[in-house]
């Protein structure tokens, strides 16, 4: 072999090199359009985080009951800290475990939202004040023993101990409650350490999407039940069903829907939901998209389901910025002029006084409401309830906090409590207290 030749076969095997080298770092940001293992999904997101550091934050919520992590990726700026009033949205798919079309949808969602960051504009504004965290797979036990190509099939519904999670949140309507299971368990603690105010549950077998209330006492026929925020739970499915190029036709699966949205008692009563919980007990809103007539497709329908779903996840997402948010501010025991965020203080809305949200950790509150003018009514036993007048436009969210007074005159309740109340606030207070100067000492030092 002459001198020359071995020189020109070494540059094309560095050219080589080369290539695939360029090949196997564009690979890692290219999700490929087939079914992912927990395995598959453990690699994706875990690469994510080397990826995009600042922009992602995993953690588990715990194991199912085989013992496989349920995972969630947090995505947005800054994603590992809460920014006081920016939202959390939630998504969580394959509830059915053999509902799979919703794992690959918010897979895909979540490498969209990172690759468009920082190019697209509105995509970028939207991460910068809010979270979106990712739940691919909340059943991944019924997963494991679901069948590829099945469209109509139940195997694989149910968790491992052959229980319906959408069956299994407590529900005071709910007549014959079953065990609670450990994957609901987990979401439960899930949804009361962290405040989602808008959330998407992702089934499949129909095109639809379903929005509350599931249940009503009584009978289990089909009828309407109405919440008192309706209106608001319709403008969310339409939102879905309208960005979405053909789901609001509403025939598909064999199914009529005017719009592509139903009540979720009308289409037919569920008792233990998710939604339902979530809306009563957890002061969020959520709806459950129904994303495909067939459960568990073969992978090459995957892409075109990522098209036709795309716009109809992001415009959803995007409806998080609508009605209402502040702080409710109590004032402290200790100075009249300072006010501290309190937790736990109920917040309502005139006229929709059926549902009670509650202030989070933070002080925080989010309503979501269409444009108009309504009343806010905010009470907690230690202070004065407060009723404030507002108004909302469709541009923005309106931004109202709320500073709640001393209520020392106890009049219709015990004195003995009136008293143990005052002391427990104020050793609450001296915690928070101490915490907002360690807080602003350590800031002024750094
Ligand atoms: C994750 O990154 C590693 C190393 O870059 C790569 O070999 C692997 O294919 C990636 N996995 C996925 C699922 O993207
Ligand atoms: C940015 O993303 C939004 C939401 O998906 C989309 O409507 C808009 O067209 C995108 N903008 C550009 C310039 O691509
Ligand atoms: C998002 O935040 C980044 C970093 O703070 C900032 O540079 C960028 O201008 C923001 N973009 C938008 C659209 O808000
Ligand atoms: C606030 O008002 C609601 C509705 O009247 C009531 O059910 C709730 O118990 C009150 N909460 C507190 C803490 O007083
Ligand atoms: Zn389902």
């Amino acid at each position: 072999m002459s001198s020359l030749k071995c020189v020109n076969i070494l540059a094309q095997l560095m050219l080589l090199l080369m290539l695939l080298k360029l090949l196997t770092v564009t690979s890692v940001s290219a999700l490929d359009f087939a079914h992912h293992t927990q395995r598959d999904i453990e690699n994706i997101l875990s690469n994510w985080t080397v990826q995009f550091p600042h922009l992602t934050h995993v953690y588990s919520i715990g194991k199912s009951v085989r013992g496989a992590d349920l995972w969630v990726i947090i995505i947005g700026q800054d994603a590992s800290h809460h920014h006081t009033l920016n939202p959390n949205v939630q998504f969580v798919a394959n509830m059915h475990g053999n509902e799979v079309v919703g794992r690959e949808l918010v897979l895909h969602l979540a490498e969209h939202l990172l690759l468009e960051y920082g190019k697209n504009e509105s995509l970028t504004g939207f991460l910068n004040t809010t979270h979106v965290h990712i739940m691919p797979t909340m059943n991944p036990d019924g997963y494991e023993s679901s069948v590829l190509g099945s469209c109509q099939g139940i195997g694989g519904r149910t968790n491992a101990m052959g229980y319906d999670l959408n069956r299994n949140f407590p529900d005071e309507l709910s007549q014959f409650p079953e065990p609670e299971q450990k994957e609901t368990h987990l979401v439960k603690d899930w949804l009361h350490s962290t405040h989602f105010v808008l959330s998407a549950n992702l089934h499949g077998g129909a095109l639809v999407v379903n929005y509350p209330f599931d249940s009503y006492p009584g009978a289990k026929t089909r009828r309407y039940s109405a919440s008192p925020d309706d209106d608001v739970f319709r403008k969310l499915a339409l939102t879905y069903s309208r960005s979405h190029p053909t789901m609001h036709f509403g025939s598909f699966c064999g199914d009529h829907f005017k719009d592509g949205i139903t009540n979720g008692a009308e289409w037919y009563p569920v008792y233990g939901g998710m939604q339902d919980y979530l809306y009563k007990k957890a002061s969020g809103y959520q709806v459950l998209m129904e994303v495909s007539c067939c459960k568990y497709p073969r992978a090459p329908l995957l892409r075109g389901f990522w098209e036709r779903h795309k716009d109809a996840l992001i415009n959803f997402m995007f409806t998080v910025h609508m009605g209402v948010k502040g702080l409710i501010l109590a004032q402290s025991e200790y100075n009249d002029n300072l006010f501290l965020p309190i937790e736990g203080a109920t917040v309502m809305v005139q006229g929709r006084e059926s549902i009670q949200f509650k202030s989070t950790k933070y002080g925080e509150y989010f309503k979501l409401l269409l444009p108009g003018k309504y009343i806010l009514m905010v009470n907690h036993s230690f202070y004065k309830p407060v009723e404030v007048p507002f108004e909302v436009q469709d541009t923005a969210v309106t931004r109202l906090d709320v500073q709640m007074f001393r209520a020392y005159l106890c009049e219709s309740c015990d004195e003995n409590n009136g008293k143990e109340s005052i002391s427990q606030l104020k050793s609450i207070q001296r915690v928070q207290l101490l915490a907002s100067i360690i807080t602003a000492v350590f800031f002024t030092k750094l």
